[in-house]
């Protein structure tokens, strides 16, 4: 066996079988209601498996979980026939899953309930339990693997001589613990202790984020979280584990963990790959010279869909939010039955048709504002150089608030400190964490951690405060190397 690994991470692929629904207001409706290209998910990942395939140094593709939407058996087997062509080819396929894979069958508390889009509505249709996940991806893993934690669907392979991987599964209640329960923690500390007793290197994938991608993530919704997450860092810091691949947020982001002690380990959380700026990681880890580098792989046409010439991103990107918010502006500007017609399922549209007046007004107020007129109202304006000043007054405001929308999921937002955007937002989250204060209100107080402040939670959407790019990284394995 070779000592060198090259390989593929996957995460969120959330595939829909075509064979489950058919065109029209049901299937539209759930679209705008999430955050993914739910229609276009088949096209998508076909598009980075020919990416793939044509890779000869890959030898293997991880997938982490919500490979499909919502557990149902078609797009359970739509998928499994995309890991047969990789295998097929030549590539390793290991698979872990997660709540989107399975219905709960009132035992836990996953919600998810599959079904077929009808033209005008759904009905429900046969899908996989959780105890049903392993056996259906058998060879894809398990099957493998060095070692087996049967309970929660957890395994290590060997990737190459001296790399192995730790794919760990949940045996949480499906919404509010998705993590190792104490018997699979131990199974995990065995099997981290006896490779590196063995000297070689472990790298670990789950679905649940071990780092919150942005750290207000920790706060408002520790459910989002990896269960036994505290438990894990000491762990991953104590073996010398210096690598965790995640999902489930959908955001794209490295961040880095690093002790009272000095030792570290990163989180590479990875984008959906069904999100409009949806990636893949290509991963290389050297087991000779301990080097482990990872960068990020997108796709530049969409295949099969109706891209009309342009990029999946531009095709795909207004279909849900943040796009959706972005189209919505102009729309209810100047054609309000249009704007009626986006915002269902996605905003009240009924409720809306109400206030007609007042949001072609604030929409029309919204579009002609200016950079200039949020450093005037945050008090940042004296703060700007003459030629900020000039750029503030010709940027229009929302284009850069949709600017940082853009970022939400592929990171790497482009205002660092120093730029007038930078300045201005900060001075207006600064604003509004003195008027919360002063008038005490509760319910933005409580969006806030302790200790911290909406001006602190700012910092991570106006530019990449983390390990300065979200895309790529190159690090050591080494014990030694810190
Ligand atoms: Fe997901
Ligand atoms: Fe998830």
């Amino acid at each position: 066996m070779k000592r060198k690994t090259t390989f593929y991470h996957i995460t969120d692929s959330h595939l829909l079988s075509p064979d489950i629904w058919v065109e029209g207001g049901a299937i539209d409706r759930r679209e705008r209601g999430d955050q993914i290209a739910l229609k276009a998910t088949p096209q998508i990942l076909d598009a980075f498996i020919e990416k793939i395939l044509a890779d000869d140094e890959a030898d293997a593709v991880l997938f982490t979980g919500d490979n499909v939407n919502e557990g149902d058996v078609q797009s359970h087997e739509a998928f499994r026939a995309r890991l047969e062509r990789l295998t097929a080819a030549g590539k390793r396929v290991f698979v872990t899953s997660a709540t989107h894979d399975y219905c709960g069958a009132g035992d836990d508390e996953n919600t998810f309930r599959a079904c077929r889009y009808t033209k005008d509505g759904t009905e429900p249709i046969p899908f996989l339990r959780k105890g049903e996940l392993f056996g259906f991806y058998y060879d894809y893993g398990p099957k493998q693997a060095i070692d087996v934690h049967r309970e929660s669907g957890s395994y290590v392979v060997r990737l190459c001589d001296g790399v192995r991987l730790a794919m760990i599964g949940d045996n949480g209640n499906g919404r509010s613990h998705c993590g190792l329960f104490e018997d699979g923690m131990r199974w995990l500390q065995n099997a981290l202790h006896e490779a590196r007793e063995a000297g070689e290197y472990v790298l670990l994938a789950v679905h649940h984020p071990v780092l919150p991608p942005w750290e207000v993530f920790r706060h408002m919704a520790d459910y989002e979280l990896f269960g036994g997450y505290r438990e894990l860092y000491e762990m991953m810091c104590a073996e010398n584990v210096r690598v965790v691949f995640t999902g489930h947020t959908h955001l794209q982001s490295i961040r880095k963990y690093t002790d009272s002690a000095g030792r570290w380990f990163l989180d590479v959380s990875t984008i959906a790959l069904a999100n409009a700026a949806g990636k893949m990681r290509r991963v290389t880890a050297d087991a000779d010279s301990g080097v482990c580098t990872v960068r990020s792989v997108g796709i530049e046409t969409l295949p099969g869909a109706d891209a009309g010439g342009r990029s999946p991103f531009e095709c795909l990107y207004g279909l849900n939010f943040p796009g959706i918010l972005e189209r919505l502006l102009p729309l209810g500007a100047h054609d309000f039955d249009a704007f009626l017609a986006l915002a269902d399922g996605f905003l009240p549209a009924e409720k809306l048709r109400s206030h007609k007046k007042a949001i072609r007004f604030a929409c029309r107020r919204l579009e002609r504002m200016k950079l200039s007129a949020a450093a005037r109202l945050s008090a940042t304006w004296k703060k700007l150089t003459p030629a900020q000043r000039k750029s503030a007054g010709r940027e229009r405001l929302t284009d850069v608030v949709f600017e940082v929308l853009r970022h939400i999921y592929p990171g790497n937002a482009p205002y660092p400190p120093g730029t007038v955007e930078h300045t201005v937002f900060t001075g207006c989250a600064e604003k509004l964490d003195r008027f919360v204060r002063r008038f005490h209100i509760e319910a933005l107080q409580k969006l806030v951690p302790p200790g911290s402040s909406f001006a602190e939670i700012v910092q991570d959407f106006l530019y990449n405060n983390r390990t300065g790019d979200d895309d790529a990284i190159c690090f050591s394995l080494r014990e030694a190397d810190s």
